[in-house]
């Protein structure tokens, strides 16, 4: 099922109440814009018409320990999209962010809305919340995120067909999360291959603290690892990892 907006405050919202209601696993939602589009650490994700914005809800067969995968496993399909239909070639910024030449072309948010069953296992229903910036342009958003960003027509220069981009992304995203489930280490060493911050300056900030070292890729439990300059490593979840000063991308 596909639920379409024209112009509202948030897909992963409107997902969040459709599960309420008993939505099945598979639901799409979608907005040709979001007034108050979710990003992380409760930044609004900038949203104008052009680009793609969708929900998709799924009840992933996996242990509630593993679901922080799943954001892993939707920047691989992110990826494996963008790579096979536009023979482009982004990173990911762990743990959601798409980057391409430098800048930021996507984001994901997933949330996970947890369902205590009547034989005392809990299940999960996940929100996969996916904002890509395609055929719109720089100028389109905020004058201080601009030079942070860009899109998907600031490279091919050609218009997208954006339901035929929503139908092979949900696709994808289905499949590397089932890929999860199969085969995690090869889902986990594949999304090493495109690790923005490998081998980069980066710092951690997580409430109060910071902590600046190298970044050194994703464990098995979709975690990261950071070495600071003294040799102590680190694992790090949560919190914002971000390049390091005078990190040149280009
Ligand atoms: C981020 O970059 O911080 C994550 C952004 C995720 C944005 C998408 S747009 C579609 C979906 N609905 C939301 O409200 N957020 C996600």
């Amino acid at each position: 099922m596909i639920l379409q907006y024209d112009h509202i405050d948030s897909t992963n919202r409107i997902a969040k109440d459709l599960i309420a209601e008993g939505t099945p696993s598979g639901t799409v939602v979608r907005a040709v814009s979001q007034s108050m589009g979710k990003g992380q650490y409760g930044r609004v994700f900038e949203s104008p018409k052009g680009g793609l914005y969708f929900s998709l809800v799924l009840e992933p067969d996996l242990p509630l320990d593993q679901l922080p995968l799943i954001t892993l496993a939707t920047g691989l399909a992110c990826l494996q999209v963008l790579k096979e239909r536009f023979s482009l070639f982004p990173h990911i910024k762990w743990p959601n962010d798409i980057y391409l030449a430098g800048r930021k072309v996507a984001g994901i948010l997933c949330e996970n809305i947890l369902k205590p069953g009547l034989d005392g296992q809990t299940s999960a229903a996940v929100i996969i919340g996916v904002g890509m910036n395609v055929n719109n342009q720089a100028h389109d958003f905020e004058e201080e995120i601009q030079p942070l960003i860009t899109t998907l027509f600031e490279h091919l220069h050609a218009w997208i067909d954006l339901d035929d981009l929503l139908a092979n992304l949900t696709r994808a995203i289905v499949n590397q999360v089932t890929r999860l489930r199969e085969d995690r280490l090869a889902v986990l060493a594949e999304w090493q291959q495109a690790d923005l911050l490998w081998g980069r300056s980066v710092v951690y900030h997580h409430h109060s603290q910071s902590l600046t070292g190298i970044g050194l890729g994703v464990t098995e439990q979709g975690t990261y690892r950071i070495r600071e300059e003294n040799g102590v490593e680190h694992l790090v979840i949560g919190g914002q990892l971000r390049l390091g000063p005078g990190v040149d991308l280009h």
